[in-house]
């Protein structure tokens, strides 16, 4: 017998059992006997190089059209086995699959809980710790202890949510913390530097509402305390910070202010992405946007929670968070953050 009959018999043997098989696993075994690597089909082909060249062409043409036939024959097949298997599940179970599947609801976090995370990985990345602290807080970590005592005018401008509550036995009043200032005391009290924090939160003010104005709002809160960190590392910080928040393109300025807890002070602004510096509505015609408090901490803090300020210097951040996305977006109303309408959230 000759290759081309040897295949000619290969061909209707297979295709006789492939047409008894009726599960899976047999189809495996059918699989590996005729098209496996030591099937009998893939001998011929790998031996064709041996056959004189009369037969070589149509011994190869006549192996590789069973192959391609074998081929399409199992998929058939396994086709026929999986709808077969289907089939009787859906009689079995009384399983109907053209029901429609549960919907899957994608859920997706808020575009403030998104600044406040992308803040945090860069601070994180550059050796800050995450730590949050009251919202309900006493007036001493919230204006005392940051140098603004009881008729400083500072506390003007920050309009309090003071809480109907007795004072405690040191005399100190409760209140919803207007800023996230607080935790440096709070932290400092504890741990002992070096230490690096950034402070996300909630803070609140006594305002009336409007575009820009809401009753509470996000801070993050940032405090550096070490021995020989100077305005130079403040700036550094805030420079990466910018850089990696904003993009390399934008520039950044800083400019004195004041801030009773840190001394010097400073505020920072960053270049309007809207008009790139000529100045526009946005940014008020400056061509600057201010972003963030920050200075030196200021001695006193630092002597009040017992650490030498001969010794250790820091440097303290506070930004608003609600801001940032604003800027970034073009939000012109600050109110649609918090009134729960899916159709403004989902955009983010
Ligand atoms: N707590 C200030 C505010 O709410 C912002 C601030 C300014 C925080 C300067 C700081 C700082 O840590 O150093 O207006």
């Amino acid at each position: 017998m000759d290759v081309l009959e040897q295949l000619a018999e290969l061909k209707v043997r297979a295709l006789g059992e492939l047409a008894d098989i009726d599960d899976a696993r047999e189809l495996e075994s059918w699989r590996v006997c005729y098209l496996g690597k030591k099937s009998r089909l893939t001998a011929v082909l790998r031996n064709l190089g041996e056959l004189p060249l009369s037969e070589k062409k149509s011994v190869g043409a006549g192996a590789n059209r069973l192959r391609v036939e074998l081929e399409s024959n199992l998929e058939q097949k396994k086709r026929a086995l999986r709808e077969a298997k289907l089939a009787s599940s859906v009689q079995k179970e009384g399983l109907d699959i053209s029901l429609p599947g549960y919907p899957f609801p994608v859920g997706r976090l808020h575009p403030v809980t998104q600044t406040i995370h992308k803040i945090n990985d860069i601070f994180t990345s550059m050796g800050f710790q995450v730590v949050e602290g009251p919202e309900v807080e006493w007036d001493y970590y919230n204006f005392e202890a940051l140098n603004i005592p009881e008729e400083h005018p500072a506390r003007d401008t920050m309009a309090t949510l003071w809480i109907d509550y007795e004072k405690d036995s040191n005399q100190r009043q409760m209140l919803l913390r207007t800023h996230t200032s607080p935790m440096q005391i709070r932290f400092m009290e504890k741990v002992r530097p070096p230490l690096r924090i950034v402070v996300p939160g909630k803070v609140y003010r006594y305002e009336a509402t409007d575009a820009t104005h809401i009753p509470m709002f996000h801070q993050i809160e940032g405090l550096a305390v070490d021995e020989g960190i100077t305005m130079a590392d403040l700036k550094g910080t805030l420079y990466e910070f910018s850089r990696r928040f904003f993009g390399k393109d934008r520039k950044v300025r800083f400019r004195c202010d004041y801030f009773p807890f840190v001394e010097p002070g400073v505020e920072m602004a960053i270049e309007c992405a809207v008009c790139k510096g000529e100045g526009c509505r946005l940014c008020g015609s400056s061509g600057w946007i201010e972003i963030l408090g920050a200075g030196m901490v200021h001695p006193e803090v630092l002597r009040r929670v017992g650490i030498d300020p001969e010794v250790y210097t820091g440097f303290a951040f506070g930004m608003g968070i609600e801001r940032i996305p604003m800027l970034r977006y073009g939000i012109d109303d600050i109110r649609l953050f918090y009134s729960s309408d899916l159709r403004f959230l989902r955009q983010f």
